[in-house]
């Protein structure tokens, strides 16, 4: 709620207009019966032509007032309703790109969609409803009343009788349906969840050619959706009619009795009219209230799933004493203390009692069999994730005292599946360094033997890249990225495996003008490929998550099995 006051309060003027608009607007709807009521009682009744025209004339302008303050208070609603979801939608945009990998990894890819998308959407559509007919509805059944009882207050004791029955039935939608539009919001979540985790990932059901399996989770989900959507609009289906029946009964009721009423004199027609018109007016109120009941059910959904996002003290937060932090990175010495490391949502820990040091403008190869946890230990360096326990040292300086701009500045990180952005290759390659020049960007991509192949492309650097990187091959989108990380000019580069999908010539090249380039720089390499091994100034051996050994190569074809293991089996079939 707190989220919703802070941005709400930019709006306060109009905030403040609303409801005296709705108010006028109310006041105007209830004027008509009665006005009604005089037309008929003292101008037809009475012949008095000039009467129904004056008459008529002020019901003209009062209801012309009315609508003028409806579409400003429609106008303001929809202004605002917009402007807040704008707003609500970019403080949680703000708020997930300040997220870590493990809280995303929490939250999953889709449901952060979802919720920045719909869900959005339904809190802002609530505010607009909110500011048309929160306040109308109530009002317009008060003021209706109000007059009823003005006109014949004997006659309006029959409502006595039916407005318990009437609010009972509400209060029984409330009850009954909230649990239901949660759970029908829930479904609707899941349902969205899978389809886009189905189209992210459309590629993988069509290759494996599970189109058949996610037509049947999808329809699944589906169904499931339909059958709780209808089990709450049962309740509406029932509501609604007994609302219905219940106004007309009492509308019957009072035609039988105010009838007599007239008979004896004691009535106006007229008055007995407006009294009809008043009682539709309540029946009209009491539908918008149900209606904005539910409205209530589905955004209460939304906004837990919103603040639940934007609660989350994100768990990488530049702390307040690394704020005013001046640490540099200066050289890229790199030293692991004693780390141990496990996934939030995993069981055991990944990486053990993990202890190196690393001089700076080393290069040190990692390998180990897949799964061994590579990946992680590197990725705990530039703090994707947090160690659990131990710390990590750059320059002798824990990396938590370290400002995250500054580590991500000073670390180029190349992931294993890196991913690149819809637009030209030249803006992708910019991404780290926009200020690079024309002439750092060439000598980048030459390094990473891309400037060739970008230049064989018609448009050059211009080519527009799709989603993704679609229309590039998986070993120049690869190149790609190493050219992008390297225009950072990083003091610690980090490959991860990212020249598997690159033949073995090109990639000897890279690694050739890499050594160049890179004179200072401290460069971990994962690796599958022992030509890329033997060049390393060391090699770590990581075996499930702890080192089995480290060491120069030529030491460890001497000392470690595994490693003389991988050796062998590519000189047999070499590269
Ligand atoms: N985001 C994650 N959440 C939970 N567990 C994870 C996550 N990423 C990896 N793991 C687990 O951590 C372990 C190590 O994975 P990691 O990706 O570091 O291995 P790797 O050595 O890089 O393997 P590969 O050679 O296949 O890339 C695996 O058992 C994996 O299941
Ligand atoms: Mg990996």
């Amino acid at each position: 709620m707190r989220y919703y006051l802070q941005i709400l309060k930019r709006y306060k003027f109009s905030l403040i207009i609303s409801p005296l608009l709705v108010l006028i607007g109310v006041v105007c709807e209830t004027m008509q019966p009665g006005f009604m009521a005089k037309i008929v009682d003292e101008g037809v009744m009475k012949r008095d032509i000039s009467m129904v025209t004056e008459t008529g004339v002020y019901m003209i302008l009062i209801s012309v007032l009315g609508l003028v303050a409806a579409v400003i208070n429609i106008y303001l609603s929809s202004t605002i309703s917009v402007g807040f979801g704008m707003d609500l939608r970019k403080k949680l945009f703000d708020k997930i790109q300040n997220l870590s990998f493990s809280d995303i990894d929490r939250f999953g890819t889709a449901s952060l969609i979802t919720r920045l998308t719909n869900d959005i959407t339904q809190i802002q559509h609530l505010v607009m409803m909110s500011m048309r007919i929160l306040l109308r509805s109530p009002l317009l059944l008060l003021l209706a009343l109000v007059w009823i009882i003005r006109i014949n207050s004997e006659l309006a004791l029959i409502l006595t009788a039916s407005i318990p029955i009437l609010v009972i039935t509400i209060y029984i939608i409330f009850k009954k349906g909230y649990p239901f539009f949660l759970k029908v919001q829930r479904k609707i979540d899941a349902l969205n969840g899978m389809v886009r985790e189905n189209l992210i990932n459309i590629r993988v059901v069509k290759s494996f050619v599970r189109e058949d399996f996610a037509t049947e989770r999808f329809v699944e989900k589906s169904e499931d959706l339909k059958n709780t959507g209808i089990q709450a609009g049962n309740i509406i289906v029932i509501a609604f009619p007994v609302m219905q029946l219940v106004v007309n009964m009492s509308i019957i009721a009072i035609l039988w009795f105010g009838g007599g009423m007239v008979i004896s004199g004691d009535l106006k027609v007229g008055e007995l009219i407006s009294f009809v018109n008043y009682l539709f007016q309540i029946l009209m109120s009491l539908m918008m209230m149900s209606m904005i009941i539910m409205n209530f059910a589905r955004a209460a959904a939304s906004s837990e799933r919103i603040t639940e996002v934007l609660d989350l003290e994100p768990s990488l937060a530049d702390m307040s004493a690394t704020l005013s932090s001046e640490h540099e990175i200066t050289k890229g010495e790199v030293e692991y203390r004693n780390v141990s490391f496990r996934y939030a949502n995993g069981e055991n820990n990944v990486l053990n009692d993990i202890s190196f040091k690393v001089k700076a403008g080393e290069t040190i190869a990692v390998v180990g069999a897949t799964g061994a946890a590579k990946s992680s230990m590197l990725q705990l360096l530039p703090r994707l994730y947090d160690v659990s326990e131990g710390m990590i040292l750059i320059d002798g300086v824990n990396i938590k005292q370290y400002k995250l701009d500054e580590l991500h500045r000073k670390i180029g990180i190349v992931l294993q599946n890196d991913e690149l952005f819809t637009g030209t290759i030249i803006e992708n390659l910019r991404w780290g360094a926009t200020d690079a020049s024309v002439e750092e960007i060439y000598n980048a991509t030459r390094t990473a033997q891309a400037h060739d192949f970008i230049m064989s492309f018609s448009d050059g650097y211009n080519t527009r890249l799709g989603r993704g990187g679609v229309n590039i091959s998986g070993g120049q989108k690869q190149r790609l990225c190493i050219a992008r990380a390297l225009l950072k000019k990083p003091k610690i580069l980090i490959l991860d495996d990212s020249t598997s999908a690159v033949d073995s010539d090109t990639e000897q090249k890279i690694r050739q003008n890499l050594g160049k380039m890179l004179g200072e720089t401290t460069v971990f390499v994962i690796t599958q490929r022992v030509n890329t091994m033997q060049t390393a100034n060391r090699v770590i051996v990581l075996d499930d998550g702890k080192i089995e050994i480290i060491g120069s190569p030529y030491e460890l074809l001497e000392k470690s099995p595994t490693y003389r293991e991988i050796y062998n089996s590519q000189q047999m079939f070499p590269q």
